[in-house]
């Protein structure tokens, strides 16, 4: 038992070849990538909100190690990859062996990260969910088609650069997108992504903090 690192997770076989496998799964039915480029985003991001905001290095950790598994379960399949990923990230975290109070940690940051409806019920599922979604970039469109295509793969596609703002003294968490309107305008980026502002709304308010979003240098949220 001890405490299990970042950089020890990201070494881990299992989760190497698991992570391989979801990414995969997703390119064959030409879904958006899901794979290491994601995972370690996802991981960087939910690691510097808490950094920003003053927590301890060890919840920052976890933040990092439930940010790098968050998509994990999408290797079994897409529609329960949150309540998967926690089963699989449990069997390595336990394998590797993770302190049971921080493998409860984790699993429930995994398995919430979806979570649409209610407040996240962590500072680390917050922390994950601000990670993930705000990784909205054209980088993660696989197609080379650049017609008939659906709403999501669309806003990527249009999505030129993505910043994640996070001011303590302020207590705001700001996402900053440009968007290329040529690809889709602002009224098609709302109706496809407003879901997904919402979550990180609420993500920025369990945090304490105010959510703001920016498109093209507007203030939107
Ligand atoms: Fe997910
Ligand atoms: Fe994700």
């Amino acid at each position: 038992m001890g405490n299990i690192t970042i950089s020890e997770v990201k070494k881990d076989h299992y989760v190497r070849v698991f992570l391989g496998a979801a990414d995969n799964n997703f390119a064959a039915i030409g879904y958006k990538e899901h794979g290491l480029r994601h995972a370690k985003l996802a991981s960087n991001i939910a690691g510097n909100v808490l950094t920003y905001l003053n927590f301890s290095k060890r919840d920052i950790e976890l933040a990092q190690i439930a940010g790098y598994l968050h998509d994990i379960g999408n290797s079994i399949e897409m529609h329960q990859h949150t309540l998967s990923g926690a089963i699989l990230s449990k069997r390595f975290l336990q394998r590797m062996g993770m302190h049971n109070n921080e493998l409860a940690k984790i699993i429930t940051a995994v398995g919430s990260h979806e979570e649409k409806d209610i407040m996240p019920g962590s500072e680390l599922t917050a922390a994950v969910i601000l990670g993930d979604k705000t990784d909205v970039h054209h980088s993660r469109v696989r197609t080379e088609k650049r017609t008939g295509l659906d709403e999501h793969t669309r806003v990527n596609l249009a999505c030129k650069n993505s910043f994640l703002r996070v001011d303590a003294e302020s207590k705001t968490i700001s996402l900053e997108l440009t968007i290329d309107t040529k690809i889709i305008d602002i009224g098609e980026y709302f109706e496809t992504f407003l879901e997904r502002m919402l979550q990180l709304k609420k993500a920025s308010n369990y945090l304490k903090c105010m959510f703001v979003l920016y498109v093209n240098k507007n203030k939107f949220l």
